[in-house]
């Protein structure tokens, strides 16, 4: 944690206060406009998409690897964009511990870590208490999506959601609305492997 604070982050790097307490999200952005959040954001390549096509929204990504959050955060000051920041840490830490209540408009989750070994998964992210964690954080009426191309884990995110029963399943096809692919995404079906999407919704209050 030392080292994250005495590094020099660049412009679009968004590096907390304080990293076991909640930050408010006009720390981030103080703009007001609504806020969606890459979970594992990877080469960045969705989110920068994504910050360009709705420069009215703000953008944050998050992810673990300190040379991806690097490039990302470079991308996004080389593209002048000013709806979009890389935080680095841990995704389930920070949704569980640094974000307030009801404070995220939309939560990407895309190509995830399947873990397919089977006593490898607990380390899922998507489990009834990451669900929990999520809905604190969500306002009423916000969406989480979810791609995967592992079946498998695709099966097991349904059951998962089916037994938290607190969001609605919403229709997503690939017309609904703007939403590039990941670079995984790419990578996948390049190899002739078929994407699972979902997309839920919380109820309004
Ligand atoms: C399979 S890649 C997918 C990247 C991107 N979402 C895409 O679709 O191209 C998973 C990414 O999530 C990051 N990651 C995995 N587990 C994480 C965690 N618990 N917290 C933050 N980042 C994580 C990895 O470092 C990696 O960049």
């Amino acid at each position: 944690m030392e080292e994250m604070k005495q590094r020099e982050p660049e412009n679009c790097e968004f590096m907390p206060s304080d990293y076991f307490a909640q930050f408010t999200t006009d720390e981030i952005f103080d703009n007001g406009a609504p806020l969606e959040v890459d979970l594992g954001c990877g080469d960045g390549s969705f989110l920068i998409a994504m910050a360009q096509k709705y420069p009215e929204r703000n953008f944050l990504g998050i992810e673990r690897l300190l040379g991806r959050v690097k490039k990302v955060a470079k991308k996004a000051d080389r593209a002048g964009l000013k709806n979009c920041k890389v935080l680095r840490l841990e995704s389930k830490y920070t949704i569980e511990y640094l974000f307030p209540e009801n404070s995220i408009d939309r939560l990407h989750l895309l190509c995830p870590d399947p873990w397919p070994k089977a006593r490898h998964h607990r380390r899922r992210l998507v489990q009834q208490d990451f669900l929990n964690c999520i809905d604190k954080v969500l306002k009423p009426g916000a969406e989480f999506c979810f791609k995967t191309d592992h079946p498998e884990y695709f099966e097991w995110v349904c059951e998962e959601m089916d037994t938290f029963k607190k969001f609605t399943k919403l229709e997503w096809n690939d017309d609904t609305f703007f939403y590039p692919k990941t670079d995984f995404q790419v990578q996948w079906e390049a190899e002739g492997k078929p994407m699972h999407q979902l997309r839920y919704q919380k109820p309004e209050a």
